[in-house]
């Protein structure tokens, strides 16, 4: 068992995509053999802008079962509900008090969204509280690393310096985590817009090979290619940057069959449709035999929650010794 612990969650607001498997999934699959790994989903968290998400049960078993499709294993890796643990709360509510509002003001994540009068009636207390409810996710495990995307390191900054506050003040509890940049290359919606679920624009792990057809046969080529002998620029086309990425073993054939219009987009089409359900082929065989063990997700679950609140607890225990609270 690897000794070092590493955390890292994911806002629960859906099934997820391929963005989120190459930025980060994938990530946390080789990450699983290296670290003792916590993995959870940030269902808090992903209350900060919206009050109601309807299918929010539905959401966290598809999220669960999209973790095991890629290939988590919850025998490697401890699995969890952020919203089944008390003690990120507890210490949320406690690191809080270590957190001066300025620091939270000036996050990038924040400030960016309060501008006006009419923001500030808008944005919650819970968005600008994020940055401490994530310090308080990793903490609570002692974790030294934290996986993540480029766009979370100002809270992971905000995280090491609140940490160290509350360290300086009482007993060295907590490591200061460190981040795990995902290289993630950058992937692109099909409609070469950033791959999002709001704009419709994302391919989805639970893609069907039909779904995915259609999907990729709407994406944008080159626009100057307009008919079948003209020939195209895969530099200015959405499904070469794909390629890149799914085919790289067949991109100098491509680049060269497009600039010299001996492949056509649909033939191009067809080759990323292969590459990319390859792949996708594999989770729906993992998530075939997944269904096969009814509760199977409400049991990693169960296990996990358990696992990760004997460490939560513990952490806890000496928080509130360190601070006078037990007598
Ligand atoms: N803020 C992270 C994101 O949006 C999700 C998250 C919440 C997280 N708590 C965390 C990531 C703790 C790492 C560690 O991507
Ligand atoms: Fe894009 Fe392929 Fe068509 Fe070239 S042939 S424009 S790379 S889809």
């Amino acid at each position: 068992m690897p000794s070092k612990r590493l955390v890292s969650g994911m806002r629960c607001t859906g099934s997820l995509h391929l963005g989120h498997y190459e930025g980060t999934l994938k990530n946390w699959v080789r990450l699983q053999d290296e670290y003792e790994c916590y993995f959870f989903c940030a269902v808090w968290h992903a209350f900060t802008d919206r009050l109601k998400i309807e299918k929010l049960p539905e959401y966290i078993d598809e999220m669960v079962e999209d973790y095991l499709s890629v290939g988590i294993d919850p025998n490697k890796a401890v699995i969890f509900r952020q919203s089944a643990m008390p003690q990120h709360a507890e210490l949320s509510t406690i690191l809080s008090m270590f957190t001066p509002l300025g620091w939270l003001e000036r996050c990038p994540t924040f400030k960016d969204e309060v501008r006006d009068e009419e923001s500030h009636e808008r944005v919650s207390l819970g968005k600008l509280q994020y940055p401490v409810l994530m310090t308080a996710d990793v903490a609570v495990y002692k974790a030294e690393a934290v996986p993540v995307g480029r766009d979370q390191l100002p809270h992971l900054e905000l995280s090491r310096e609140i940490l160290r506050r509350f360290n300086s003040n009482y007993t060295e509890i907590f490591p200061e985590p460190k981040e795990i940049l995902s290289e993630c290359p950058l992937l692109l919606g099909i409609d070469n817009r950033k791959m999002s679920k709001s704009y419709n624009n994302s391919i989805e792990l639970r893609e069907t090979e039909e779904s995915l057809k259609a999907k990729i046969h709407t994406m944008i080529t080159d626009p100057s290619r307009v008919r079948r002998n003209d020939t195209g620029n895969p530099d200015v086309c959405t499904v070469f940057s794909y390629h890149k990425i799914y085919s790289p073993q067949r991109i100098d054939e491509i680049a060269a069959g497009c600039r010299s219009a001996s492949i056509g987009c649909r033939d191009c089409k067809g080759i990323l449709f292969q590459s990319i359900n390859s792949i996708l082929e594999v989770f729906r065989a993992k998530r075939a035999e997944i269904a096969k063990t009814p509760g199977l997700v409400k049991d990693v679950l169960a296990a996990g929650e358990k696992k990760a609140s004997i460490v939560a607890e513990s952490t806890l225990c000496e928080v509130r010794k360190a601070m006078g609270f037990t007598v």
